[in-house]
């Protein structure tokens, strides 16, 4: 069965076609590298001795991705494809709404046309908000985005929820927690752009002495030592999740299937706590300093994510030590390539 994966290059994406690969699923990937790199494909084909289909083109392009769809007999597609940088999204909206929301679009007319079901969208737990209590599950209540980042992705699952409705379809909404590591191959991880933004990618690139120090932003949070919670879960459990959820929505028979399922550990862990864990599980040091609070930062954020467990079988398995070191040995491997 071939599955169409957009942003199949990207750092969850690629982990998840590995292990579609790993379950004799065809893959058909579409990427425009904009944030990822063609080194990738190879890694992947290493790992899996399998080499996906890949396109280089962007989604936006509607009369190439017809050309895909005419190419391959596709049965179903997890969406990656998107920009992420919450920050970024601020100060170029239309960029994000355009590419995020318009490619996602695009497939779905495609699935339309075709008559084609099966579609898993990468959601976030930014669609919670700062959540009333702990631990958030699927139930718990949406809260409105600050980020046009964060809108994009509430707005595509209302699309996606209309669009099973109306077209009789089925949907998976995915909503991650705060995805940390590498393959353990070390071929696969998150690829720098810039100043990383995110936590775990600052604290690996201060180890490696590419960053002075880590700032730490805020100690005075209401929590046990001060700084934020969030529940950071190893990408590759992650990836896993997605072949379970997939191979759940095509056995359903349900056609309106509208699936959501939250994806994290289900343990919360502060930023110090997982400084702390970085140095431990790495035996090196990363130097940080105490700033103030990040605009926009919630306080507390980790899931409840036993409907995953109990309807997909699935849950996350390692912990945040050993996810830690994936990522150390992945900073190694990007040295030895000056990347
Ligand atoms: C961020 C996004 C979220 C997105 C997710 C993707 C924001 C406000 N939210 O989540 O929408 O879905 O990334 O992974 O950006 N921290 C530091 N120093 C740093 C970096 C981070 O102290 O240099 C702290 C943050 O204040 C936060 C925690 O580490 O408490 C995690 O931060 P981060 O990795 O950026 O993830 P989120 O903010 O949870």
């Amino acid at each position: 069965m071939s599955i169409l994966v957009t942003g199949g290059l990207g750092y969850i994406g690629s982990h998840t076609v590995v292990e579609l690969l790993n379950n004799n699923f065809e893959v058909v990937i579409v990427d425009d590298l904009s944030n990822s790199e063609k080194f990738i494909l190879d890694n992947i084909e290493e790992i899996t001795g399998k080499r996906p289909i890949f396109y280089p083109f962007d989604l936006k392009r509607k009369e190439l991705l017809e050309q895909v769809f005419d190419a391959h007999h596709v049965e179903g597609c997890i969406n990656f494809a998107a920009y992420k940088a919450v920050g970024e999204s601020m100060v170029k909206p239309l960029d994000y709404y355009e590419n995020n929301l318009f490619s996602l679009i695009n497939v779905l007319q495609e699935f339309k046309k075709r008559n084609i079901s099966n579609f898993i969208f990468s959601s976030s737990c930014t669609v919670y908000g700062q959540a009333d209590e702990m631990p958030i599950d699927e139930n718990t209540p949406l809260k409105e985005a600050e980020s046009s980042y964060g809108k994009t992705k509430q707005m595509g699952e209302d699309i996606l929820k209309d669009f099973s409705k109306a077209y009789h379809k089925k949907v998976c909404l995915l909503r991650y927690f705060n995805p940390i590591g590498a393959h353990p191959t070390a071929l696969l991880g998150e690829l720098p752009s810039g100043i990383p933004n995110n936590l775990v990618p600052y604290v690996t690139q201060t180890a490696a002495g590419i960053r002075e120090k880590l700032s730490i932003w805020g100690d005075d949070y209401p929590t046990e030592d001060g700084t934020a919670i969030r529940d950071y879960i190893y990408v590759v459990d992650l990836a896993k999740a997605h072949v379970a959820a997939l191979q759940k929505l095509i056995n359903t028979e349900n056609e309106t299937a509208l699936d959501i399922y939250n994806l994290g550990t289900g343990t919360g862990s502060s930023v110090l706590e997982v400084v702390k864990a970085f140095e431990v599980a790495n035996d090196v040091n990363v130097p940080y300093q105490i700033c103030p609070r990040r605009e926009g930062d919630i306080t507390i954020a980790y899931a409840n994510a036993d409907k995953a467990e109990r309807e997909l079988n699935w849950k996350s398995e390692t912990p945040l030590e050993e996810a830690l070191k994936t990522t150390w040995e992945w900073q190694k491997y990007l040295r030895s390539r000056d990347l």
